[in-house]
């Protein structure tokens, strides 16, 4: 071949190696293409090979024509190499790329359990009415639980089958208190008259556990001591509260009954708020509900902390949140209130 010839074949060569590698759609062509036009089975290796017949004056051509298509297939090669690694790069980073946009983990908001709302309401009907909300301790002495409220010795309700005994100091002399009432005489020895009081809390009793009993449930005690108080002043309240808590058509009713530290003694119930009074399974088909007892302060237990009935009279009333609860919730087992169940609480 001539030199002519020769450097034509290396122009034609560069020609049609741009031309592969251009086309190359991928990295793997592109080598591909790399192999056919820069590697030994190129004719540019022919080229090479024959430039050594040339003679001298000829062989700088044909060099510059070799070099020429070389640098311009490598320029070429560099060129698309990267373009197709940019390409695959962007490809890779779009597939494995976070999914910012996923919808997050629902997101669950608490509330109180429905005992503890209902506490609360009560809290606020009676401060609401002038009331100051009072505490006492779980653990009781048997003097605030049953001596100071006039429980006579061997009175039925001191007795093992309901009071939970606590083995701490003389015998039977600490104990679970069975009602909130131990807090009137905490109140009353702590501060004079005029007293406007109200005391939730926890209390405990020797009970079986069944649908509507549970050793530990929660009371509201109410108390209210001053100059002129009257039986008609526990009435109006006790209404008032009903008629604050579950609307004007609620009525209160009164029956006769007894308790050793009030004197006289009242139940009261408030007309079914599910059939308004005209009977229905909640109340028994009675229309009625009843909520707890109450009566005038036994002048008894205002001389045991130091009070005078002469000069004061006073009215006390207390009864069950748990059975409220249950009530208005329509639940009908009290130990759905204390599983500790979150799916329980959750429904309301
Ligand atoms: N403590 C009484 C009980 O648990 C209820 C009560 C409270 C009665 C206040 C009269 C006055 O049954």
């Amino acid at each position: 071949m001539t030199a002519a010839e020769l450097a034509r074949r290396a122009e034609a060569t560069a020609r049609d190696g741009r031309a592969a590698i251009e086309a190359a759609s991928t990295l793997d062509e592109l080598d591909e293409a790399e192999r056919q036009f820069l590697g030994k089975s190129s004719p540019l290796h022919d080229v090479r090979e024959a430039i050594k017949s040339v003679d001298g004056a000829d062989r700088a051509t044909v060099g510059k024509a070799l070099a020429a298509a070389r640098s311009a297939l490598e320029a070429a090669h560099a060129e698309r190499r990267e373009t197709l690694e940019q390409d695959a790069a962007a490809e890779a980073a779009t597939r494995d790329r976070l999914d910012l946009t996923l919808p997050p983990r629902e997101y669950r908001r608490g509330h109180l359990h429905p005992v503890t709302r209902i506490w609360r309401e009560l809290e606020d009907v009676f401060v609401g009415m002038g009331y100051k909300v009072a505490e006492g301790p779980e653990v009781e002495l048997d003097w605030y639980n049953f001596e100071a409220l006039n429980f006579p010795p061997g009175h039925p309700a001191r007795a093992m089958q309901d009071t939970l005994y606590v083995r701490l100091g003389d015998s039977e002399e600490v104990l679970l208190r069975t009602h909130t009432s131990p807090v009137q005489v905490r109140v009353m020895e702590a501060q004079r008259p005029p007293i406007y009081v109200v005391a939730p809390g926890r209390v405990f009793r020797r009970d079986t556990l069944d649908a509507r009993h549970s050793p530990v449930f929660h009371q509201i005690e109410g108390l209210a001591v001053d100059r002129g108080i009257t039986l008609g002043d526990l009435l109006g309240t006790v209404e008032a509260f009903i008629h604050a808590l579950f609307g004007p058509d609620i009525q209160a009713r009164f029956l006769p009954s007894f308790f050793p530290f009030t004197e006289p003694s009242v139940e009261f119930a408030m007309s079914c708020v599910f059939c308004r009074g005209s009977g229905c399974t909640v109340c028994s088909r009675t229309g009625w509900i009843e909520l707890g007892g109450a009566g005038m302060v036994d002048p008894e237990v205002l001389k045991n902390v130091g009070i005078d009935p002469e000069e004061y009279t006073g009215f006390a009333f207390g009864f069950g949140i748990d059975r409220l609860v249950q009530l208005l919730y329509g639940v009908d087992h009290v130990k759905n209130l204390w599983d500790g169940d979150a799916r329980f609480a959750g429904q309301f």
